[in-house]
């Protein structure tokens, strides 16, 4: 194959804890040079000029065609997540393959990767789902499929389907503790939520707002104290999955100061968007913002983006999980449901980095371009064992690059969505930023804001267990 080469000239390119005017050369798939004035023969120059340029996102928490604790599968194929991923800045992206009781998690893990091979436009890795946890599946399954490159599991503390109990906890942190693996967790108090769903169901409260009470922080605090705890016995650190409370930020917060070596994440939308939201005047529109834990108080959003700021909070995903606005989706159930029987989820692979950028950009928030860079793009590659190939502009990295327009001035609108939900829960939020351009391994995968791969194009990217956290 002939190599190819690539100049892009005088962006300004955020790179390790710098940023500065330069150019990069890019030799086949990996960045070859950097400096200002390169004057490398290319196939290729792209002029940045007045551009920002960023590592390609990495956006290491989003449900992808996966079937869900509601029974139903995401509202979209690898290629619609993958396409929406790419358009706002990503280029690399940890779904999940989901084992349910009963399932083989080879089997799961194994058609997994049938799909996101065919469709993915991005790389890839994946987050496996333990809802099942036999004998079998945690110690001979498991340590297969880690030395085989997935080392990272998911396990939730609530959720009918997906809930494990306590003992299997532990066995899955020491397995993984054994194996090498990261354990990720969505950490609520189970009974907690199930008995709140009782009481506002049976008392008549049971429209899309709601939700909201039905998930009190108390669970979230209880939860994140409990799996600290956890992690802390058995020395295996874990990924504590979309913190939305202030409570919950302060359990994260002493949990670290105790020295836990543990992460913690949150999302778009606990940063951004408010429970007002789910209080609709046609009451059914409140669904499109239903998602666990729920999005909660501006108050809340406030404390989070403190807990960014002084690296309490590690890294920002979109959770995206998306649910098409009808029957299918999230009114699977019926034309009227009540708060319970509306799948958890929105969409988000599109939003996140464009809506981050803008805060960063706009001055909202104390974080820097280069903070931005590291919690969307650098801490998910380390902690999930995709460093340095991902997540830095960095010689002999993988040549994933954005290029941001950052001057612009669009209102995000339902006509942008290219994934599967058919709506955009940040419709009419103004934003100054949009991605240019941007590079897989060398290759333009969207320009202007058009798709220019084929479906399959994404790798599968093997991890282990980071060495660089
Ligand atoms: O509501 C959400 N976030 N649904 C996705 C499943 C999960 O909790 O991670
Ligand atoms: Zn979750
Ligand atoms: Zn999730």
């Amino acid at each position: 194959m002939p190599s190819q080469r690539l100049l892009i000239k005088n962006g300004t390119v955020a790179y390790s804890n710098n940023i500065q005017k330069m150019d990069i050369f890019i030799l086949d798939d990996k960045i070859s040079k950097m400096g200002r004035d390169l004057s490398e023969e290319a196939d290729k120059i792209i002029d940045a000029t007045d551009k920002l340029v960023l590592p390609g996102g990495v956006d290491s928490h989003c449900h992808i065609e996966q079937k869900s604790a509601s029974g139903l599968i995401n509202s979209d194929t690898f290629h619609s997540a993958t396409s929406a991923a790419a358009l706002g800045g990503n280029t690399t992206v940890i779904p999940f393959a989901a084992q349910y009781a009963g399932d083989s998690l080879i089997e799961v893990v194994n058609n997994y990767h049938g799909l996101a091979n065919r469709g993915s436009i991005v790389d890839y890795s994946m987050h496996m789902i333990i809802a099942g946890p036999s004998d079998d599946v945690i110690t001979r399954e498991l340590p297969k499929l880690i030395l085989e490159g997935h080392s990272s599991i998911k396990i939730f503390m609530t959720y009918d389907r997906l809930k494990i109990d306590d003992t299997n906890i532990l066995k899955i942190l020491n397995q993984a503790r054994i194996s090498g693996a990261m354990v990720s967790v969505h950490a609520e108090n189970h009974e907690m939520i199930t008995n709140k769903v009782k009481e506002l169901i049976e008392g008549g409260f049971d429209s899309p707002k709601y939700h909201t009470d039905s998930h009190p922080v108390e669970g979230e605090v209880d939860a994140f104290r409990r799996i600290i705890k956890m992690s802390d016995e058995t020395k295996q650190p874990v990924m504590i999955f979309h913190v939305s409370s202030e409570q919950g930020l302060k359990e994260i917060e002493a949990g670290k100061k105790r020295g836990v070596k543990f992460f913690a994440e949150t999302c778009t939308q606990y940063l951004t968007l408010n429970s007002h939201l789910l209080d609709q005047e046609k009451i059914n529109d409140g669904a499109k913002w239903i998602c666990s834990p729920p999005i909660r108080s501006p108050s809340d959003s406030k404390a989070l983006w403190i807990g960014l700021e002084d690296n309490t909070l590690d890294l920002v995903t979109s959770d995206h999980a998306p649910y098409s606005f009808d029957s299918n989706g999230k009114f699977f159930k019926g034309d009227n449901p009540n708060f319970k029987e509306i799948p958890n989820g929105m969409p988000g692979l599109q939003w996140r980095l464009p809506i981050l950028l803008d805060k960063v950009i706009n001055k909202n928030c104390d974080l820097d371009i280069l903070d931005f860079v590291r919690i969307t793009s650098t801490m998910p590659a380390k902690v999930y064992g995709l460093y340095p190939s991902k997540g830095e502009i960095k010689i002999g990295s993988d040549a994933d690059i954005t290029i941001w327009d950052t001057k612009l001035n669009i209102t995000l609108s339902d006509n942008m969505v290219v994934d599967g939900s058919k709506y955009n829960p940040y419709s009419g939020m103004n934003i100054c930023c949009w991605p240019n351009e941007v590079i897989l391994r060398g290759n333009t995968i969207v320009k202007d804001n058009l798709i220019k791969s084929k479906p399959g194009s994404g790798k599968f990217l093997s991890t282990k267990l980071s060495e660089y956290i």
